[in-house]
């Protein structure tokens, strides 16, 4: 197993909240945000004001993310460079992330490493999306981290030319510096701290992501783990399969029988400094490399399932912020991981195995591994703590692709009243989810004639099937979330996004889990 320890996953971005009068502030690139609106009564004569010609508004119509760069006269005092940034209406969460994203993405292209934004309207950002001014500021400092990411740790650079010329430049937005009226320098500079934990543990969590199977061993994911916990100060145990065969998970060890690499099972657990609101179990899906197993997968699109682990990634990077942030709840993260591999040591389709809970499951499908490997982590969740509340992350599903496309997720929970939270959560962080039944009906899909349950549905409703099953394994839990990621946690390349992982899920849960601190 390859071993990547050169690159510490959190960004380093330092915040300057100022004062200053904007023509003496120092920056690559000084963006002035706009929504539609404003535009077109105010730009003008701001330009002017910074030397530039109202002419050079052009065809800038201000939608979010919107971006046009223009140039000062060179005798300019402070930033030479200016952005003209859409903010759209300016009504909605989305909008503000949106344009700091596509403002950082241009910075990191141009290598400019100080990135300052006029934010001395905050004021009236704040009342036109209906939140406080530190949330918004939370929001833009988000969107700058999210948008600067850049997956190249696994690049030498040695076959590329353009990177002699570029070496010496700034490989990403190394300063963030907001500009405000002194009324809000305070809210600005607390909402802006919290967005870059929130944004630096997304990327964190997109690092994982990305990393490719060969340097992604559950050992390496558990491994990862530890140094989060190290880093933001939470305990972290790692079970090995010796411990794991002790326990009786005999979900993953299954799955982890045609593999070479160990399983490991790592307790995330931050403990809040004072007396805890509640405790929250996450479970993340840890698989490294899902290649099918004997019930092989076909070889196109294969390679993406390095990103198997999504789920897992989303619970280390949460985690890493849940306790980064100080949140007065308890939160436990929970992973199972191993590779899903063919050999002739692997589980075969028609296997009959006995998971940690006592219940037999038929395994007719190899391919369908993550149900098998949760099950267990869910009976331990459960057994172990009996949390207020149980959410499972996973990459489970491509039914779940089938259903609700690449940027929604799939939503299932025995209780309406968390249902309706995450649903919220969704929308104000943009990472949306979308509910689906846990009827009755569907049990009949995964009855087996020879064990307790079977590992799969048939071809109908194959998320709806997969969710029933994790199901059984709650043990009547009464507050229960399962959330299948398998379409936002990574985007493919040429879908115009940064490809790769996306950190889908820890905005999602950090918003969720403020909402209960
Ligand atoms: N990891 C996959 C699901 C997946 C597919 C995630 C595409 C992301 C993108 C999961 O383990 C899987 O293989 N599921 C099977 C289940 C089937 C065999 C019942 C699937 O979706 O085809
Ligand atoms: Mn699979
Ligand atoms: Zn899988």
């Amino acid at each position: 197993m390859d071993t990547y320890t050169g690159f510490s996953p959190a960004a380093v971005m330092t915040l300057t909240v100022t004062e200053k009068e904007s023509k003496a502030v120092k920056a690559d690139l000084l963006a002035l945000p706009f929504n539609t609106k404003e535009l077109k009564k105010e730009a003008g004569s701001l330009l002017e004001s910074y030397g530039i010609d109202e002419s050079a508004l052009g065809d800038f119509k201000g939608a979010a993310g919107d971006l046009t760069i223009l140039y000062r006269p060179a005798s300019s005092k402070g930033a030479l460079r200016i952005a003209l940034l859409g903010l759209g209406e300016g009504k909605s969460s989305d909008d503000y992330r949106k344009a700091a994203e596509s403002l950082s993405r241009k910075a990191v292209e141009m290598h400019l490493g100080i990135l300052a934004i006029d934010c001395s309207a905050i004021g009236s950002w704040a009342k036109q999306s209906k939140q406080r001014p530190d949330a918004v500021a939370g929001l833009l400092a988000e969107g700058v981290l999210y948008g600067a990411y850049r997956f190249d740790h696994l690049k030498s650079g040695k076959l590329d030319k353009e990177k002699k010329k570029d070496q010496d430049k700034p490989k990403t937005v190394t300063e963030l510096v907001l500009m405000v009226t002194a009324e809000h320098a305070a809210a600005v500079e607390k909402g802006a701290n919290a967005g870059i934990v929130v944004g630096s543990c997304q990327n964190i969590t997109r690092d994982l992501v990305n990393l490719p199977g060969n340097f992604c061993s559950a050992k390496n994911l558990a491994g990862a783990a530890v140094e989060s916990g190290k880093r933001a100060g939470y305990e972290v145990t790692v079970f090995d399969k010796e411990k794991i065969t002790e326990l009786g998970m005999g979900g993953l060890l299954a799955v982890n029988k045609g593999s070479q690499e160990p399983p490991t099972f790592t307790i995330l657990d931050y403990k809040p400094k004072g007396k805890s609101k509640k405790v929250i179990a996450l479970v993340g899906k840890g698989v490294t490399f899902d290649s099918g197993g004997i019930s092989i997968k076909p070889s196109q699109g294969m390679d993406e399932m390095k990103s198997d682990m999504s789920g897992a990634a989303c619970v280390i990077g949460t985690l890493e912020a849940v306790a980064l942030l100080g949140l007065p709840i308890r939160v436990i993260g929970l992973i199972p991981a191993t590779d899903n591999m063919p050999s002739g040591t692997a589980q075969t389709p028609g296997d009959v195995i006995t998971t940690m809970s006592g219940i037999t499951v038929e395994v007719g499908n190899t391919d369908a591994e993550g149900r098998l490997i949760l099950a267990d982590a869910l009976t331990y969740a459960k057994k172990e703590y009996d949390p207020d509340v149980i959410i499972d992350l996973a990459t489970l599903t491509g039914a779940c692709i089938v259903a609700l496309g690449y940027s929604v997720a799939g939503l299932f929970s025995n209780d309406d009243e968390l249902a309706g939270e995450i649903f919220k959560s969704g929308q104000t962080t943009g990472e949306k989810v979308w509910r689906l039944p846990l009827w009755d009906e569907y049990d009949e899909l995964i009855k087996s004639d020879v064990a307790d349950v079977h590992n799969t549905g048939g071809r109908g409703a194959g998320t709806i099937t997969a969710a029933k099953f994790l199901e059984k394994f709650i043990d009547g839990h009464k507050h229960w979330a399962h959330i299948d990621i398998a379409g936002p946690a990574f985007s493919a390349k040429g879908g115009g996004k940064t490809p790769g992982g996306t950190g889908f899920g820890v905005r999602l849960m950090v918003d969720l889990l403020k909402a209960w601190a």
